[in-house]
Order: structure tokens, then sequence, then C-alpha cells
């Protein structure tokens, strides 16, 4: 079974998980490649919810091809579920997010949910995060200080491109991301916390705060259903 083939899978999971909530609600749905599958998955029975709140421009254009009503977090003070993919996520729930460059709105619309499903394949489960470099999303004129502070924790930081290499790539937020690659995230509380502290910070790709409640995850014997407390 390939990679495409278990982002599938877990989709339907998540799915077949969200369509037990009661109907009427606001679902918030998440950004990237798991994402798309779920909301894909979950296109027939959208009218389950009254619409979704969306982490970013990629997700909403998604959803609305797909004839979602997409509202405004600010319309909405009560969202049942959260679903969005991760990057890594730990055995308590802590994830690395933001491989997308959502990690910002991904964050907000996850501290207004209930309940955080994280959807992804085995590949995502570490022992310990940090293989994958951490994103953090600064305000562009804070590039120079946010590098200083931040090499302060050990890693070594790079200014995210875009694809063609020649520019930065800017969020939905007009936003830029620096990576940390190489560090090794015993701690994602007080990691989170320290680099939430630095001034031109807008949003750390760590999800300790905002951890996983429940996780979806697929392997090529079907999808495992972990609670966490
Ligand atoms: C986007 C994210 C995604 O959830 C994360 O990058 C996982 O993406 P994918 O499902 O494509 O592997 O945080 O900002």
């Amino acid at each position: 079974m390939n990679q495409d083939q278990l982002k599938q899978m877990v989709g339907e999971a998540a799915r077949d998980e969200v369509l037990k909530l009661a109907a009427g609600q606001v679902l918030g749905i998440g950004t990237g490649s798991t994402a798309n599958c779920f909301i894909d998955a979950l296109a027939p029975h959208r009218d389950h919810f009254l619409g979704a709140v969306s982490s970013s421009n990629a997700t909403t254009e998604r959803l609305l091809k797909h004839g979602f009503k997409v509202l405004n977090p600010n319309e909405v003070t009560s969202l049942p579920a959260y679903v969005d993919g991760a990057d890594e996520i730990d055995p308590a729930g802590h994830m690395i997010k933001g491989g997308g460059g959502a990690l910002t709105r991904e964050k907000i619309i996850a501290s207004m949910a209930k309940q955080f499903i994280c959807i992804c394949d085995s590949s995502k489960q570490v022992p310990v995060l940090g293989n994958f470099a951490l994103p953090v999303e600064i305000i562009p004129l804070a590039q120079g200080v946010v590098t200083r502070e931040l090499e302060k924790l050990g890693g070594k930081i790079s200014l995210r491109m875009q694809k063609t290499g020649q520019e930065p790539f800017v969020t939905d937020n007009a936003g830029w991301i620096l990576d940390i690659a190489g560090l090794q995230i015993a701690n994602p509380e007080q990691t989170e916390f320290q680099i939430n502290q630095i001034a031109g910070v807008i949003a750390v790709g760590l999800f300790a705060k905002e951890k996983a409640d429940l996780l979806l995850v697929s392997n090529a014997a079907g999808v495992e259903r972990i609670i966490f407390k």
C-alpha cells in the first residue's frame, strides 16, 4: 500500500469519525494532502454540517469547490472538532505542523475546537519531535533578530523560499517562515513557550498546548484509533 492510499484510508476514517458528531454544527478543517483526502471523503456528507472553518486559502478553495459553506472564524463561537494532518506526532500527541505553511491559522482554529483529531499515516509517528524542521512564522522585518534568538536553541535556521528558490515563501498572513533543523524537542511545552516569547514571532508550528486529543493513524493493517489523555 503506498502513502497516497494510506492518506486516503485515514481521510475516510476521519469522515466516519466526524459523522458521529451531532448534525448542524461547524467543523474546523486543516491543510495539506491528508486533510485534502478528508475533505474529498466528507464532501458527499457536507450537509451534515452547518459549515466549515478553514485553516488556509488552499483549503477554503477546495471546500468551496466541493460545495461546503465556509465561515469566518469570527462568526463562530464553538467547534466540536478540528481535523488536520501533522508532520510529526510524538507518543503524547504533541505535533510539529506547518510543512505547508498554514501553522498560524491551524493553531488558531485548533484553539477554538473542543477536540483536535490528528490524521496521518504511521510514518509521522516519532519517539521525539524534531527530525522534521520546526516551522516558525514571523513578521518579515524581524527575520534577523528572530533568527539570532532561535539560534540560541541550537538548531540550524533557514528562511523558507518559494519553489523557484528566488523569493521568500509568503504565508496567507503575509508572514515569512523560518525552519529550524536539528532540534531534538524533549520538552515540547517548554520549547513552544520559549519560542512564543520572541518578539516578531507570529506562531510556532509546535502544537504542545494545542496537542491532539485523538489520533487516527493508518498503516498497511488498517487505521488505529489512539486517544490521548
Ligand atoms: C500544513 C500542515 C500539514 O498538516 C502538515 O504539513 C501535513 O501535511 P501532509 O498531510 O501533506 O503530510 O501542518 O501547514
